[in-house]
């Protein structure tokens, strides 16, 4: 997947090209393999014998656009960022939003390394809290038994480093075991995990054995991102302040955090379907993180700045650049080329940022114009663009 050439995401009028010809730009870069650029130049989509060995009752595959979102520049480095959503607007609107933060030099952020939360519940516990200080003092046995369990994951530097037990009711206690997984999203090792520690686990703390799960809020796989833009970028500092109101409205009311988060997930999501990832997950944990207070917020914010705004999302994130869907699907793999991302932690970085890209392009047209000028205006340009080509395939022009 490594290729120590990069693209630039800075593609001044990559919308106006013919679809052939923002492939080619990809397929003529060197950064592709020829699977990849096979796959793009196939128009993409997944083969039903590929599907029939990824899921169940399989009768056909599905479709989805596929764009790039472009000008993400990410700690000093430029990202082509893949998107699949069904929704207009969405690739445009996070393209565009880089492209402010850009001038700002980019956005910057760092990833917590892929600790994901095993949990084993144990229920009709005589006395939780004395039964978490009993796996306290085995914590070190308990780590063992769990890295035997996945000599593989140890081998490659991850495992387990930590376990914590915490009574959650009367006779309530569930054990978390803290598993680092690598460049995985972790779910089935830390599901091995869970399931075998729950034995000496059982021993320990007696009472009745429950669920051996992962967590989908994994609090110790946080990413952080921020990004700056200039109120003479967003067009003057009535549209700065605007959109650090609309981000307050979303602090106080968790009506308008549900719409506002919403905002932010149109990014992550898009990113998400386009590599294989897991996005039920990335959701569930979005939202949980959403609500940890008590009471349901934005996981993106906006502040004001002596020039600009500054904005920042924070939540956790578990992604993976090795296993799941991302062995099998051809347009994960060909996704994962363009993107060029070389860590789990460096992918979820990227997908927050255009978390935050969404975000802030959604604020600033509700504070600005508001929603549908902007989405007509896109709706008018799509459609007279479709009409030209063809205008042009009826000629016997070129490839669409
Ligand atoms: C639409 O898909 C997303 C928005 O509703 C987000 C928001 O209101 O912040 C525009």
């Amino acid at each position: 997947m490594a290729n120590d050439k990069r693209l630039s995401s800075r593609l001044a009028g990559f919308y106006k090209l013919p679809i052939a010809k923002r492939r080619e730009h990809l397929t003529s870069s060197g950064i592709l393999s020829d699977n990849a650029g096979a796959w793009l130049d196939g128009g993409g989509g997944l083969e039903v014998t590929i599907a029939d060995r990824m899921s169940e009752n399989v009768v056909a595959s599905t479709g989805m656009p596929l764009g790039l979102a472009l000008n993400f520049r990410v700690n000093q480095r430029d990202y082509l960022v893949p998107m699949a959503v069904e929704e207009p607007s969405v690739v445009a609107a996070a393209s565009n939003a880089a492209r402010l933060v850009r001038l700002s030099g980019g956005f910057q952020g760092e990833a917590d390394r892929a600790v994901m939360t095993a949990q084993v519940q144990f229920d009709e516990v005589d006395d939780p809290k004395q039964a978490a200080t009993q796996v306290d003092a085995r914590k070190a046995e308990l780590i063992d038994t769990a890295n035997a369990a996945i000599p593989r994951m140890v081998a490659r530097g991850g495992g387990c480093a930590d376990v914590e037990a915490r009574a959650i009711a009367d006779d309530m206690l569930v054990v978390h075991l803290y598993v680092d997984v690598g460049d995985a999203m972790g779910a089935n090792i830390v599901d091995t995990v869970a399931e075998a520690t729950a034995p000496l686990l059982h021993d320990i703390v007696g009472g009745r054995l429950g669920l051996r799960i992962l967590s989908n809020l994994p609090l110790r796989r946080m990413v952080r991102v921020t990004g700056n833009v200039s109120a003479d970028a967003l067009g003057g500092d009535a549209l700065a302040d605007g959109i650090v109101r609309a981000s307050r409205f979303a602090s106080c009311d968790p009506l308008r955090a549900a719409t506002h988060n919403k905002g932010v997930m149109n990014g992550i999501d898009a990113v998400a379907v386009a590599l294989g990832q897991d996005w039920r997950a990335i959701e569930a944990s979005a939202h949980a993180y959403a609500a940890l207070s008590g009471r349901y917020g934005p996981i993106a914010t906006w502040e004001r700045t002596s020039d600009g705004i500054r904005g920042r999302l924070e939540m956790p994130l578990a992604v993976g650049t090795v296993g799941g869907a991302t062995k099998v699907h051809p347009g994960a793999q060909t996704c994962f080329e363009i993107v060029q991302v070389e860590t789990a932690q460096e992918l979820a970085v990227v997908m927050a940022c255009v978390g935050l890209a969404s975000n802030l392009a959604a604020l600033k047209a509700l504070a600005g114009e508001g929603i549908q000028r902007g989405h007509m205006k896109l709706h008018r340009r799509r459609f007279a663009a479709a009409a030209s080509l063809d205008a042009e395939r009826k000629e016997g022009g070129r490839d669409a």
